[in-house]
């Protein structure tokens, strides 16, 4: 581990310049490295870039990268979606998934945005941060009011949501559904 790395775990995140980035083809090894540190599925997210040699994850980015160009659905039923790195300084900490627009299954599980902080950055406010800028990048894809589905046990990700003026709508036993209005994001 790197220097700065040791010195970003112990930094709140008003103390460094966080900003996303869209996922590119031409990303390289720090994204790779941050996701192999992120599990492959947990609570739901999805990280499809764990375990993948650094060729099969350069192959994955060129995927995605297009995948986040289309309008309509991807195979027939994948709904486009773009995913955007969280760097704190110069260094990836997270990620998150917007999905462009919602179908009957993303309506029940997955809603528009997922999002994910590395296991050794979480617990200092990033989670928080990472969803607020994510609903930028919502409200400037035209989307007023985003979904969030969470696991009912991941009260981490609850808090998240809530914090960014999340509304829960619906409780089952497996989910929380919290719709959040992108328009009432503070830039
Ligand atoms: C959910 C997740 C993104 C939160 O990221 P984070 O950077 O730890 O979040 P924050 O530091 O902004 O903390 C948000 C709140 O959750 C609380 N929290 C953090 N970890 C927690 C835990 N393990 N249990 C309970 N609360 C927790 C924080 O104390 C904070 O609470 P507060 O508002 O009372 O201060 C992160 O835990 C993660 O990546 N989890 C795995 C993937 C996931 O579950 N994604 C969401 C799918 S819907």
């Amino acid at each position: 581990m790197e220097c700065n790395t040791v010195s970003l775990i112990n930094t709140k995140p008003d103390k460094v310049n966080l900003r996303l980035k869209k996922l590119s083809a031409d990303d390289g090894h720090d994204i790779y490295d941050m996701l192999q540190s992120m599990p492959k599925d947990e609570n739901g997210l999805v990280n499809k870039a764990n375990g993948l040699s650094y060729e099969d994850f350069k192959t994955w980015l060129a995927a995605k990268q297009k995948e986040s160009e289309q309008t309509c659905l991807v195979d027939g039923w994948k709904v486009p979606s773009t995913t955007y790195w969280l760097y704190a300084d110069t260094f990836p900490v997270g990620f998150g998934n917007l999905r462009h627009f919602l179908t009957e299954a993303l309506s029940n599980a997955g809603g528009h945005i997922g999002y994910g902080i590395a296991p050794q950055y979480r617990g200092k406010g990033y989670g928080k941060e990472l969803l607020r800028l994510l609903l930028i990048e919502a409200k400037k894809i035209g989307l007023e009011k985003v979904l969030i589905t969470i696991h009912s046990d991941n009260i981490a990700s609850q808090k998240v949501a809530l914090a960014n003026g999340g509304v829960i709508t619906k409780k089952t036993e497996e989910r929380v559904y919290i719709w959040i209005e992108s328009s009432s994001t503070r830039c």
